[in-house]
C-alpha cells in the first residue's frame, strides 16, 4: 500500500529558446522531490511539460521562417531540445503536457465555455499594454518609466475586443485562502507582496481573450478569439490529470496538488489568477505554491537574451550529471535568489563530491579490499570511539526527513556531509593503518570498517534522490544489495550484514582543475 500520493509539478516552459540552467533548476528540484516520495513510498505524479502557444513563440517563430508548431517541436522534440535535455538530467517526470496536445485544447475549450456559463468569463474592450516575453497584461500605473515592471523590457500598447475574466469577485476569497491555508503560499515573503502589490490595492479582471493573432487555442463560441496563453497554461494542471478529457482519468486520483513548484516572477500568476479560476471552476485548491528564487549570473537574471546563459548540457557532459544536481541543490536556498558561477560549481565538485564523500568511500573501499580481501570477517570489536559516528548516522534520518519535508535541500544536505566529514574525522582518529599491522587488531579493525560502510550506506541511500546514478554505483561498491538500500533502511545503523563484500570500483567523483577548467568554460559561454 502506498503511502499517500504525492502530485508534484514544475512550471511548463515556453519553447521560444533552448532551456538554460535557470529553466533547468526548477525541474532539477522537483526531481529529487519526486525521487524523494517514491523512496519513501508515496504514489507520485510529477508532471511537466511545454506552454506552445502565445504571441511570444508566434514571433519568435515568424522570425525563424517555420511554422509555430514546427518551430515548437523542434524546440520540445528535435535533437538537444527540451526533452532531450530532461533526458540528459535524468529528470523522472510520469507525465509530459504540451499544451498542443489535443486532449489539452479540448479541455480549454471546454473550460473556458464553463466560466463563461457561469457568469464569470464576459466580453468587453481591452485598452492598456502587453509584454510580449513575459505574456502580461499591464496598465499604466503599473508599468515602471513605461516598461514591463517585471522584466523591464518595452511593452506594446493594445486596444482590441477581448473577453475578460471576473478575477475581481475572487479577492476577498483569495486573501481568505492566504489567511486560513498559510501554507498555500511559500516562502512566507512572497505570500506579503502579494497582498501588499496586488490584492490590498484591489484586484482587476483579466483580459483572457486575444484577436490580433493566431496562434493559441480558438475560444469555442467565438473562434475570432484566442485564449489568453496563461489561462490555456494554468489550467494544464488539471488537463494533464484528465480534467475535461478523456484522455486521462487520474483527476480524481491526485487532484489537489501537493505542491507547484514556481519561479518567483510567475508566483503573482500561480497564487491569484490561478485559485480564482479554479474557485470559479468549482475545483478543489492546490494544497501549495512555492515561489523559488532565481539563478543569477553576476548578480543579474539568467536569460538567454542578456547572453549570460550557462547551457547545463556542456556542465553536464563534462562533470556528470549527478554533479550538476548536487551543485544546484547543495548551493542555493530553494525560497532565494543565488549566484551561479563556474567557480562556485567546481569548487562545490572538488571539495564536497572528491575530497569528502568521494574520498571517504574510496579510502573505505580500498582498505576492506586491502585487509580482508573485500570480505570482513564476522568478529567485530567495538570501542566507545565509535559511538559519536553511529549516533550521528543513527541520527541522520529525522534530520533529513525534516528538511526534505519543507523543501530545504540545502539543508538535508549539509546535514548527509556533517556525518561524511565525521567519518573522514573517524578514519584519521582510529588510523586503520597502524592497526593493520598488527594480526591481533583484526577484530577491530573489521569493526571500524564497518561502521565506515554503514555511515556511508546511510547517507548515500539519503543522497539518492539528488545523486541516483553515482549513488547506485557507491553502494554497489560498498556491498549493499537493493534490500538493503532502501529509504525504510537507512532508518537504523547496522543494517549491512556483518561479513559484508565490498567491490572496489572505479573513482566515482574525480578531482577537477579549476584554473583549467575556467578557461575551458568561459570560451563555451553564449
Ligand atoms: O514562465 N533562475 O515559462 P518560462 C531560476 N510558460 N529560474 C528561472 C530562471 C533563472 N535564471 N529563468 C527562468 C513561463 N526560470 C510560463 C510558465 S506555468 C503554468 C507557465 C524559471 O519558460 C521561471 O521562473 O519563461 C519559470 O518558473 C520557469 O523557469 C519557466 O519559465
Ligand atoms: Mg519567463
Amino acid at each position: 500500500m502506498p503511502k499517500g500520493t504525492y502530485y508534484i509539478t514544475t512550471p511548463i516552459y515556453y519553447p521560444s529558446n533552448k532551456l538554460h540552467i535557470g529553466n533547468a533548476y526548477c525541474t532539477v528540484m522537483a526531481d529529487i522531490m519526486a525521487r524523494y516520495k517514491r523512496m519513501r513510498g508515496y504514489d507520485v505524479m510529477f508532471l511537466t511539460g511545454t506552454d506552445e502557444h502565445g504571441m511570444k513563440i508566434e514571433t519568435v517563430a515568424r522570425e525563424t521562417g517555420v511554422t509555430p508548431k514546427d518551430f515548437v517541436d523542434d524546440i520540445v522534440c528535435g535533437k538537444g531540445g527540451i526533452l532531450d535535455l530532461w533526458e540528459k538530467l535524468n529528470i523522472s517526470y510520469d507525465r509530459f503536457i504540451r499544451t498542443t496536445d489535443d486532449y489539452h485544447e479540448e479541455s480549454i475549450k471546454k473550460i473556458f465555455k464553463r466560466m463563461h456559463d457561469n457568469g464569470d468569463i464576459y466580453k468587453g474592450a481591452y485598452k492598456g499594454s502587453y509584454c510580449t516575453p513575459c505574456e502580461s497584461f499591464w496598465t499604466d500605473s503599473q508599468l515602471v518609466e513605461g516598461n514591463c515592471p517585471d522584466c523591464g523590457r518595452e511593452v506594446k500598447y493594445a486596444e482590441e475586443e477581448a473577453y475578460f475574466f471576473r478575477q475581481s469577485k475572487y479577492a476577498d476569497k483569495i486573501i481568505e485562502l492566504y489567511r486560513n491555508q498559510p501554507d498555500f503560499l511559500q516562502p512566507q515573503s512572497r505570500m506579503n507582496e502579494m497582498i501588499n502589490n496586488f490584492l490590498k490595492p484591489g484586484l482587476e479582471d483579466v483580459c483572457v481573450s486575444r484577436t490580433t493573432f493566431k496562434w493559441g487555442i480558438p475560444v469555442d463560441f467565438d473562434p475570432g478569439h484566442v485564449v489568453y496563453v496563461w489561462v490555456d497554461a494554468l489550467n494544464n494542471y488539471i488537463t494533464a490529470l484528465g480534467y475535461e478529457n478523456e484522455r486521462y482519468d487520474d483527476f480524481d486520483k491526485y487532484w489537489p496538488c501537493t505542491v507547484h513548484f514556481v519561479g518567483k516572477e510567475i508566483v503573482r500568476f500561480h497564487s491569484i489568477l490561478w485559485p480564482a479560476m479554479l474557485m470559479s471552476l468549482g475545483v478543489e485548491l492546490p494544497k501549495q505554491v512555492f515561489g523559488h528564487g532565481w539563478l543569477l549570473f553576476d548578480g543579474e537574471k539568467m536569460s538567454k537574451s542578456k547572453g549570460n546563459v550557462i547551457d547545463p548540457i556542456i556542465l553536464a557532459d563534462r562533470y556528470g550529471v549527478d554533479t550538476l544536481r548536487f551543485f544546484l541543490a547543495r548551493e542555493y536556498t530553494f525560497g532565494a535568489d543565488g549566484n551561479f558561477n563556474n567557480e562556485l560549481l567546481l569548487t562545490r565538485i572538488n571539495t564536497d563530491l572528491a575530497n569528502d564523500i568521494g574520498n571517504l568511500v574510496s579510502r573505505t573501499v580500498a582498505m576492506a579490499d586491502k585487509y580482508f580481501g573485500g570480505a570482513l570477517p564476522s568478529v567485530h570489536e567495538y570501542s566507545p570511539e565509535d559511538d559519536e559516528l553511529i549516533a550521528l548516522a543513527n541520527g541522520l534520518h529525522e534530520t533529513y526527513e525534516t528538511h526534505m519535508e519543507k523543501l530545504a535541500f540545502q539543508n538535508a544536505l549539509s546535514d548527509i556531509f556533517k556525518v561524511t566529514s565525521r567519518a573522514n574525522k573517524y578514519i584519521d582518529e582510529t588510523t586503520p593503518w597502524i592497526l593493520a599491522k598488527d594480526e591481533t587488531n583484526q577484530t577491530r579493525l573489521a569493526a571500524i570498517l564497518y561502521n565506515l560502510l554503514e555511515a556511508i550506506r546511510i547517507c548515500v541511500i539519503f543522497l539518492t534522490p539528488v545523486m541516483p546514478e553515482s549513488c547506485k554505483a557507491i553502494l554497489t561498491q560498498i556491498g549493499a544489495t537493493d534490500e538493503i538500500s532502501t529509504y525504510d533502511s537507512a532508518e537504523s545503523f547496522g543494517t549491512l550484514p556483518k561479513t559484508v563484500k565490498v567491490n572496489k570500483g572505479e573513482i566515482i567523483f574525480p578531482r577537477f582543475d579549476v584554473a583549467k577548467e575556467l578557461e575551458i568554460l568561459s570560451a563555451e559561454m553564449v
